[in-house]
């Protein structure tokens, strides 16, 4: 009979894509027609993200499985990462006797216009989060570009004195400065190139694209502000 062996939870850098990775065709896929001519390739197929997802619930449910959990949902590129993450843990919950009751709440960063970071980072709806005092605490971020926008969130939070904060990106960008923080559960570690697709914008667009895929230069030129 074959054995079992028992998957254990540590910190990784997720899925690595190489930065010679050329990606895939977008002809391989189907996508938004009004996109045509703005991506370069299909980095990651919605196909894998959701498999990526299925894993990281089941390591967050290793690990947290225990306890009540808050989640906070960084918006606007989170959203769709914590609405799947979500799903998969409440489906864990569902089919077994590991249960987890779980809160969710949403916050909203702005940092970024066009493709580059500005300094000024505006948190929205985490005014007053006096109820993470004592709670398990996931906060669930699309993509972590320098690390600093997390650190500055990570920072706010913990002056609400939670038991304990744990965060789930699911892209983390390979920068030459090393991140000023890592997530805990990191779906995949990509080249330093600006992605879209899958609740990750540029300018507002792209969220409706359910693939994540490097952006082209004509793309940039034509949603510029
Ligand atoms: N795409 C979208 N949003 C981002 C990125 C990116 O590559 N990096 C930081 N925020
Ligand atoms: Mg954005």
């Amino acid at each position: 009979m074959a054995e079992v062996v028992a998957q254990t939870d540590r910190r990784t850098e997720g899925i690595v894509i190489k930065d010679d990775w050329p990606g895939y065709s977008l002809d391989l896929f189907n996508y938004p027609a009004h996109y045509c001519g703005d991506l370069d390739c299909v980095i990651i197929p919605h196909g894998v993200i959701m498999d990526r997802t299925e894993r990281l619930a089941r390591n967050i449910m290793d690990d947290l499985g225990d306890h009540d959990i808050v989640v906070l949902c960084v918006l606007k590129g989170g959203y769709q990462f914590c609405a799947d993450l979500v799903e998969r843990i409440k489906a864990l919950s569902r089919n077994s006797s590991h249960t987890i009751p779980m809160r969710v709440h949403f916050i909203r960063l702005r940092s970024y216009l066009n493709d580059q970071s500005t300094k000024d980072l505006h948190i929205l709806g985490a005014e007053d989060l006096s109820f993470l005092a004592g709670k398990n605490v996931l906060i669930i971020e699309g993509i972590v570009g320098t690390g600093k926008t997390m650190e500055t969130l990570l920072k706010h939070v913990q002056a609400f004195r939670p038991k304990m904060i744990k965060v789930a990106g699911l892209l983390v960008k390979r920068v030459q400065h090393s991140l000023a923080c890592v997530p805990d559960y990191v779906g995949f570690e990509i080249p330093d190139r600006f992605v879209v697709g899958y609740a990750l914008d540029y300018n507002e667009y792209f969220r409706d694209l359910n693939h994540i895929c490097v952006i082209s230069e004509s793309g940039k030129k034509k949603y510029k502000v």
